[in-house]
C-alpha cells in the first residue's frame, strides 16, 4: 500500500529549541492515519498534518474501550544516526494486544514502513540530547457508531510522535512507590498482559491516592492473594537481592515489557545473574529489614530504568539502598542507553537504523 503524504505548512514543520523536555506534552507536526472497514480491510493510509480526530459520540472505543497502543522510541545517536530500539518487538506486541481486544491485525512490514516514513518526515524533532528521544505512539481504536456491546467493524490506526525527556520528574533519581492493598490492576484471564487503555484507566484511582501521599507510582500485587508483586503500571519491577537480580515471572496479568526483556538478556552478559520468579511482598519487606535487598528499579520504554528508593507498604515506609541509585541499576541503565544512543555494542541487534 502506498502512503499518501500531505505535509504541514513550512512554518509548522520547524522544530523548536528543546530546553527541558517533559514526557508527552509536545507533538510533532505530522501524524499517520489509516482506516479499517470490515469489507475493505485496512485502507487509505495517509501522513497528514497533526489534527484533532472526528469521532461519532457512539464510537465503540468511547464506551467499551476497544483500543490498543504501543510506545517505542527513536534516538539520535552520538554518531548522528537515528536508531529505533526493538521496533519489531513493539510491532509484534501491538498485534498481540490487538488480538486480545478483537482488533484486526496490522501488517508488520507495512507498520514499520509507516513509522519509518513518519519519523523521517519529522526527523528534525528528534531531540539531540542524551536522555531525550522521540516517543512513538501507535494506537488503534474502534470507531464504529454502535451502542450495542460488540466487536467494531471499523477502526482507525493512528501514529503520533512526541519529543520526550524523562518520564518521571525525578529524572534518573530514585522514585518512591506505594504498594496498594486496596485496588487491583489486573487478574488472570484479564487484559493485564496487553497494552490497552482500560488497564491504565483502572490504575488511576490508586495512582491518584499514591500521588496525594507523596508517592510517584503504585506497586501492584496479584489479584488472587494480594501476596505477589506484579508491576508498577508504567513499568516492570526488578529487585537485586544480595547477588541475584529477580523480576516477577509473567503470570498473564503482567505486561511483558520490552525493556524488562532487554534487562533479562543483558544482565548475564554483564555478569549479573538474573531470574524470573514469584516474589512475595513479604520477601521484599523482610529483605529490606535484613539488609539483603540491595537495589530495586523499574523498567519501561517511557521510564527506561528508574531506580526505586522507597517502598510504602501497610502504613510503613522502607528505604532501599538509603534512597540512592544502586550500582547494578546504574550499570544496566548505562548499558541499555549506551546501545540506544549508539555508544555501546548492540550485542543482540536490537537497534534498527532509520537510514541504512
Ligand atoms: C511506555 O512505557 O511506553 C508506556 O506505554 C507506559 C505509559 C504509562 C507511558
Amino acid at each position: 500500500m502506498e502512503i499518501e503524504i500531505n505535509l504541514a505548512e513550512p512554518e509548522k514543520r520547524k522544530a523548536p529549541q528543546f530546553e527541558e523536555l517533559a514526557f508527552g506534552k509536545i507533538f510533532t507536526p505530522h501524524m499517520f492515519v489509516m482506516k479499517y472497514e470490515a469489507d475493505k480491510g485496512w485502507h487509505s493510509p495517509k501522513i497528514q498534518p497533526l489534527s484533532h480526530i472526528e469521532l461519532h459520540p457512539a464510537a465503540i472505543v468511547l464506551h467499551y474501550a476497544q483500543t490498543v497502543f504501543e510506545g517505542l522510541k527513536a534516538y539520535y545517536g552520538v554518531d548522528g544516526k537515528i536508531r529505533f530500539f526493538r521496533i519489531w518487538d513493539h510491532i509484534a506486541r501491538l498485534n498481540r494486544s490487538a488480538d486480545r481486544l478483537c482488533i484486526p491485525q496490522v501488517e508488520p512490514e507495512f507498520t514499520f514502513k509507516a513509522i519509518k516514513t513518519l519519523v523521517s518526515i519529522d526527523r528534525d524533532w528528534i531531540p539531540k540530547k542524551k536522555g531525550a528521544a522521540l516517543y512513538i505512539r501507535p494506537l488503534i481504536f474502534a470507531t464504529q457508531a454502535n451502542l450495542g456491546l460488540k466487536v467494531s467493524c471499523e477502526y482507525l490506526f493512528v501514529i503520533i510522535l512526541s519529543p520526550v525527556g524523562a518520564y518521571y520528574k525525578e529524572g534518573f533519581n530514585p522514585v518512591k512507590i506505594y504498594v496498594t492493598t486496596e485496588y487491583i490492576r489486573a487478574c488472570p484471564g484479564g487484559t493485564g498482559e496487553v497494552k490497552t487503555g482500560g488497564n491504565y484507566a483502572a490504575s488511576l484511582k490508586a495512582q491518584d491516592l499514591a500521588h496525594k501521599m507523596g508517592y510517584t507510582q503504585v506497586l501492584w500485587l496479584d489479584a488472587k492473594e494480594q501476596k505477589y508483586v506484579e508491576e508498577v503500571g508504567s513499568m516492570n519491577i526488578f529487585f537485586y537481592f544480595e547477588s541475584e537480580l529477580v523480576t516477577p515471572s509473567l503470570t498473564g496479568s503482567i505486561l511483558p515489557g520490552i525493556t524488562r526483556d532487554s534487562v533479562l538478556k543483558l544482565a548475564p552478559k554483564l555478569g549479573i545473574p538474573v531470574k524470573e520468579r514469584k516474589i512475595s511482598i513479604d520477601e521484599v519487606i523482610e529483605s529490606i529489614e535484613k539488609g539483603t535487598l540491595k537495589e530495586c528499579f523499574g523498567t519501561g520504554t517511557a521510564a527506561v530504568i528508574s531506580p526505586v528508593g522507597e517502598i510504602h507498604y501497610k502504613g510503613r515506609s522502607y528505604l532501599i539502598n538509603e534512597g540512592k541509585i544502586g550500582e547494578i541499576t546504574k550499570m544496566l541503565f548505562d548499558y541499555i542507553t549506551g546501545i540506544q544512543y549508539g555508544e555501546k555494542e548492540d550485542l543482540f541487534n536490537w537497534t534498527v537504523l532509520l537510514e541504512d
